[in-house]
């Protein structure tokens, strides 16, 4: 196939064509940029002639073999001129099935754009091949574990993440986790349910905010240190960075599957660590789950006490006001963990119940004891 056949899709914002010899710069641009560097299979060094390669060579052989539909994307840039955005493709799988690529040039990330061009992409992937599509059935992404910005714009075209596949994604370094999700023909092309947010939230002495990669030696730090090893018993040990940086990976995990909100709790002032509190479990008839702990050199002061409490007002706050809208948290905690049930007491919750061996802690299980607080309680106190 020439290029002259490979289809132009127009969305009136966004454009799908074939790549063309003027597109090599920003071919090379793109490819040089880290994010390329760091998320795609792009050679590294990577030089104009790699580029050249890829306009002349690489795309318009995908569309000869009938292997890979790969169009260039065009928007308009900022400035008001048409400008190349990036590159988006299928690779036929067989059997109705493909796997969808895009790489976004840096100009273009945040922009929407490629959003858009997924979404033409999609459409023309499924279409059937009367109506001048490929009649697929179904498109499964891929993308290496931690790569959130491609993730979040498959989930918004409507891609499920089913899981992370071990050690299959064979990238520059070798071997690597993958996330892997699809997308039939039938799907509606939208979220399949919320990716919540750790929005941030200014309390008394603390703030609230999202994890980010250099919280890891503190909570390193926090998860080492005696008492939160023996009250978290299922903490590994030794605690390591990795550890940490999975556990990172696992909160905004959670977020994505609107299965909780997890926040660190920070110094106002230097924005430090000071401990964690998180809203989990958040769908199950149970309520929320509101889970803690605190670094070692933040505790003793109240922290604990005030993140909880503003943890808790963003779990009843309307979802039109910004917050979760449930109207029931629990609570739990091992019997003998006084500053634990005190954080609970303080912010009102109600003791309901004790669970016999509820918990594991670093020398066995232990009886917990279970507070709930009604979101009309809060309102009637
Ligand atoms: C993947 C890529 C094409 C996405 O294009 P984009 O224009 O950046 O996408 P969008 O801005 O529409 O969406 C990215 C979203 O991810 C979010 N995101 C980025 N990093 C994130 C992180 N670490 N945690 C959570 N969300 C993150 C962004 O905030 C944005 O969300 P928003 O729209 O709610 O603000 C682009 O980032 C890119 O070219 N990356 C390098 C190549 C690549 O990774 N290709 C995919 C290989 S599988």
């Amino acid at each position: 196939m020439t290029p002259a056949s490979v289809p132009t899709l127009s969305d009136g914002v966004v454009t799908l064509r074939a790549h063309r010899e003027e597109d090599v710069d920003a071919v090379l641009e793109q490819s040089l940029d880290p994010a390329s560097v760091r998320w795609t299979r792009v050679p590294v060094p990577y030089s104009r002639d790699d580029a050249k390669r890829f306009v002349r060579e690489v795309m318009p052989g995908g569309w000869a073999a009938d292997q890979e539909w790969g169009f260039a994307v065009e928007a308009v840039d900022p400035a008001g001129s048409a400008r190349f955005a990036g590159t988006v493709s299928l690779r036929d799988a067989g059997a109705g099935r493909a796997e969808i690529a895009y790489g976004a040039h840096p100009w273009a990330r945040g922009t929407g754009h490629v959003e858009r061009a997924l979404r033409l992409l999609l459409a023309w992937g499924f279409r059937s091949p009367a109506e001048g599509g490929r009649g697929l059935e179904t498109v499964v992404w891929w993308a290496e574990e931690g790569n959130w910005a491609s993730r979040k714009i498959a989930w918004k075209v409507g891609f499920s993440c089913d899981g992370t596949v071990r050690r299959w994604l064979d990238e520059r370094d070798g071997l690597v986790d993958g996330w892997v999700g699809t997308l039939g023909r039938d799907d509606l092309r939208q979220p399949r349910h919320p990716w919540l947010e750790a929005p941030r939230i200014h309390g008394d002495g603390v703030a609230l905010r999202l994890h980010r990669d250099e919280d890891v030696p503190r909570v390193v730090e926090a998860c080492r240190d005696e008492r939160s090893a023996y009250w978290l018993g299922a903490l590994p040990a030794p605690y390591t960075e990795d550890h940490a940086r999975q556990h990172l990976l696992n909160r905004t995990d959670q977020m994505a599957r609107a299965l909780g909100v997890y926040w660190i709790i920070a110094d106002p002032g230097t924005d430090e660590l000071l401990g964690t509190v998180s809203l989990m479990n958040i769908g199950s008839h149970a309520g929320a789950e509101v889970g803690y702990w605190a670094h070692p050199d933040a505790r003793g002061r109240g922290v604990m006490s005030e993140a909880v409490r503003l943890a808790v007002r963003h779990a009843f706050v309307d979802v039109e006001d910004g917050g979760l809208g449930l109207d029931k948290v629990r609570l739990v905690s091992a019997v003998d963990n006084t500053a634990s049930i005190r954080v609970a007491e303080v912010n009102g919750f109600r003791e309901v119940g004790v669970e016999r061996a509820g918990t594991i802690c670093r020398d066995g299980r232990h009886d917990v004891v279970i507070f709930d607080l009604l979101a009309e309680d809060l309102r009637l106190s």
